[in-house]
């Protein structure tokens, strides 16, 4: 007898269905499995066979031949065993049949047969709904995550009884309840909290309005991390289909919390300087997101950034100026999206005292240059902005008084944020920070102060050509909060103020 089921594979952020058709036949006792499965999927078989018997059926003594297909997709994962599981027992007649093809199925089996929360639900949910499936029968925990996807009947089983049950009895399984609201957008970190450091504050504000890169030079102590932290919370609330590309990237990278439904709140992700490639830009032989896709619409902080392996430093470069990674397989390429706010903290030189008001440096001038100039060219040139962030001695944290709310400094964002994207709509752009040369030429140009300021700062400050941009796009963002339509020269000279040369 035969049985053919639909479940789904995931490669990168993207799904596709995958056919199971699952034969029982006289024969010899065998359990084969054909159509390019990876060892993950394979190991199903002796799940797959503990898990029957624990739940009361029986195990076949025949021979089951179970085909994937398409077979040009490399299947992975241990999702496959549930429907393999039902196929089994849908070609002996055990499951009706009626329903099957028309969902999409999918789920981890332990040896009892209770059922383990998957990975990348949210985009087999989309491909489900895309391929015209009528709904999904999948692991409890990941209801809230398929509900998001609207238009598609879900069913959260917690076992394999169960699951037989809700094909046999439709009506058994209550429809999944709808995604709880959206996590609060407030994380208690508030730009509030951080008294003085003016300064520090205009370019946490001037970054998130354009979507700039942000590098913070300090000595420890001064409030780089705490700082670095409330960006996400002054960036634009997410947009939905931003909520969905983040929440896609965390369901693959197996991050989203059981029962959790659309991520609201723009991600911040501070990898430790020690981190591998393989992590931070992501990869493995099945590709997860690293963490540049994990921070994806949000912050990617790097704390301590000299002394990340220059190597790692490099591999940033693609995301930096693509937003998105591609990592190459034998078969295909899998694609994460990362597009988000690079900010870099530093202490000033190795001892971190440099230009402290009260503690003493002990490095020399050449300690000093050796240590910046591990901060590569090219990465250097990505960083628009670059403060110091001076500690404040205890007496100036005592009276300094705080400062905005992040909802205050919020709303000029967000006001910056829309005039440019009125700006660029047709131009495939939203931010300064995304122009291209030529979008430039056209929406960045300069008063003649401007142009004059640019032009000395060139030469004083040696400026490369991708430096120079660089201040012109901070520039328009500065010229944006403040509601203008040329970018003057004091938006140009604020901006250079933030090109302190390391
Ligand atoms: N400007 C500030 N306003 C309020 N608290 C501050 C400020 N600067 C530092 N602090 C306090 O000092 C602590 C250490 O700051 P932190 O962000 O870890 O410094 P850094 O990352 O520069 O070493 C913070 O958690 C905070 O309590
Ligand atoms: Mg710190």
């Amino acid at each position: 007898m035969l049985a053919t089921l639909r479940t789904a594979t995931v490669f990168g952020v993207e799904a596709c269905t995958v056919q199971v058709e699952v034969d029982v036949s006289f024969g010899m006792p065998a359990f084969t499995m054909v159509g390019l499965p990876d060892a993950s999927v394979r190991e199903s078989r002796d799940r797959v066979r503990s898990a029957i018997r624990n739940s009361g059926f029986d195990f076949p003594a025949h021979r089951i031949t179970v085909n994937l297909a398409p077979a040009d997709v490399r299947k992975a994962g241990a999702a496959f065993d549930l429907p393999i599981a039902l196929g089994i027992l849908a070609a002996q007649g055990v499951v009706a049949r009626r329903r099957i093809f028309d969902l999409v199925i999918l789920g981890e089996l332990s040896l009892d047969g209770t059922i383990q929360q998957a990975r990348g639900v949210l985009p087999i949910a989309v491909a489900a709904r895309r391929e015209g499936a009528a709904g999904v029968l999948l692991p409890r925990s990941n209801a809230s995550e398929a509900g998001i996807v609207s238009g598609l009947d879900v069913l959260a089983v917690s076992s394999l009884a169960e699951a037989v049950g809700a094909l046999n009895e439709p009506g058994s399984v209550a429809a999944a309840p709808p995604p709880p609201p959206s996590l609060p957008f407030d994380d208690g970190a508030d730009l509030a909290d951080v008294r003085g450091q003016l300064l520090a504050r205009r370019a946490l504000e001037i970054t998130s309005a354009g979507g700039h890169n942000l590098l913070l030079v300090g000595p420890p102590g001064a409030g780089k991390t705490m700082m670095a932290r409330r960006v996400p919370g002054i960036l634009p609330p997410l947009s939905f289909d931003e909520a969905l590309e983040v929440t896609a990237v965390h369901s693959v990278g197996g991050l989203l919390p059981s029962g959790s439904g659309l991520v609201a709140r723009r991600p911040f992700r501070a990898p430790h300087h020690t981190i591998s490639n393989a992590a931070l830009v992501g990869g493995g032989p099945q590709p997860r997101p690293g963490e540049v896709s994990l921070a994806h619409h949000g912050v990617l902080f790097l704390d301590e950034m000299l002394e990340f392996n220059r190597q790692v430093l490099e591999v940033l470069r693609q995301p930096l100026e693509e937003g998105r990674v591609a990592i190459a397989r034998a078969a295909r390429t899998a694609v994460f999206p990362a597009r988000f706010v690079l900010v870099g903290a530093m202490n000033p030189c190795p001892c971190g005292f440099a230009g402290d008001a009260v503690r003493e440096c002990r490095c020399t001038p050449q300690q000093i240059a050796r240590y910046r100039s591990k901060l590569s060219g090219p990465l250097r040139d990505r960083l628009d902005l670059t403060v110091d962030v001076p500690a404040l001695t205890p007496d100036v944290l005592e009276t300094a008084s705080g400062g905005e709310s992040s909802a205050a400094v919020r709303a000029r964002v967000v006001a910056a944020r829309e005039r440019q994207r009125a700006r660029y709509a047709g131009d495939g752009v939203h931010m300064n920070a995304e122009l291209t040369p030529s979008l430039m030429a056209h929406h960045c140009r300069l008063d003649r102060t401007g142009i004059r300021m640019l032009g000395t700062a060139v030469q004083r400050l040696a400026l490369s050509a991708r430096g120079y941009d660089r201040v012109r796009k901070v520039a328009r963002t500065i010229a944006d909060l403040a509601g203008a339509d040329d970018v003057g020269g004091d938006h140009v000279a604020e901006a250079l103020q933030f090109r302190m040369v390391l």
